[in-house]
């Protein structure tokens, strides 16, 4: 769905055959054999949770069964939850941490060695501009996304001599149906929603002019900046009003 099914289709557009990973079947069906039709790739699907924590070996192995490898992987699973941090049911708490953190290192540790080995490879990691700084009622979701953002800089910089390109994208608000899923009501949010095909075209920008952070629309880069030259807490106070979570 949103952002991952946007990255897809481009993929698919310029001739990649594809590897779709989610829970929801039968969408991935469907979309796998409208991309098979259309653009004549291979797609396969690899129906796996996440949140399981031998879920991304599972995905690694499908591919080593398949015998596929993976130039491009795109971390781009993820999940939230709007709302007070002690609110977050216990249940909800692990799901967060496992796919935007657990899942998105592991399957990047496990498709590394395959990339560095043949020299080649990309890496996408889908974190947020709320990475960059605490978001009151957001705030696990935008701790586990300074966790992707952090990691991913340290891999950029780690894989640069290796023929592999790590790049972390920081959207702003996307409409998608992620607000719903999170229980976030998007008519509160203060800033303009942008498309999905905003963040997959300022990714693959990002990786042919060799970029780490992607901010994808100029209000995101204008809102990065003036966080130079105001202080944090009112940085996280104005993360806090555009994001309007907790207003009533
Ligand atoms: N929308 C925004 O405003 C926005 C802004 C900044 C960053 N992002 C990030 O962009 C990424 C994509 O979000 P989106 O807007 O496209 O949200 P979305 O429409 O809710 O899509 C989330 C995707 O993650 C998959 N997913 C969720 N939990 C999973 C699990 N346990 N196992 C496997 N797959 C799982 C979902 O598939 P299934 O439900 O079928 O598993 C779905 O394909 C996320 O990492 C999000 O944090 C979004």
């Amino acid at each position: 769905m949103g952002i991952g099914e946007a990255f897809a289709r481009e993929f698919a557009a310029r001739g990649h055959n594809l590897v779709l990973v989610a829970r929801s079947e039968a969408k991935l069906y469907a979309l796998a054999e409208e991309l098979r039709r259309e653009r004549g790739i291979r797609v396969e699907v690899c129906v796996e949770d996440l949140s399981h924590v031998d879920a991304p070996v599972s995905v690694y192995e499908f591919c080593c069964q398949h015998h596929i490898k993976i130039d491009f992987l795109v971390n781009c699973a993820g999940l939230s939850q709007a709302g007070y941090f002690d609110d977050i049911p216990m249940g909800k708490l692990d799901d967060i941490m496992m796919v935007n953190m657990m899942a998105m290192a592991t399957l990047t540790r496990l498709f590394l060695p395959g990339m560095v080995s043949r020299r080649q490879g990309n890496i996408i990691n889908i974190a947020s501009l709320g990475g960059l700084q605490g978001v009151p009622g957001l705030g696990l979701y935008s701790a586990s996304k300074a966790f992707v953002i952090t990691l991913s800089e340290s891999l950029f910089m780690e894989l640069q001599d290796k023929g592999v390109h790590v790049i972390v994208v920081c959207p702003g608000f996307i409409a998608t149906g992620f607000f719903d899923h999170a229980g976030h009501n998007v008519k509160k949010i203060r800033l303009p929603l942008s498309g999905v095909d905003v963040v997959v075209h300022a990714a693959m920008r990002g990786l042919k002019n060799n970029r780490m952070r992607i901010f994808p629309t100029l209000l995101d880069a204008i809102l990065v900046f003036s966080q130079r030259l105001a202080s944090r807490k009112t940085v996280v106070r104005l993360a806090s009003y555009f994001a309007a979570v907790n207003d009533e």
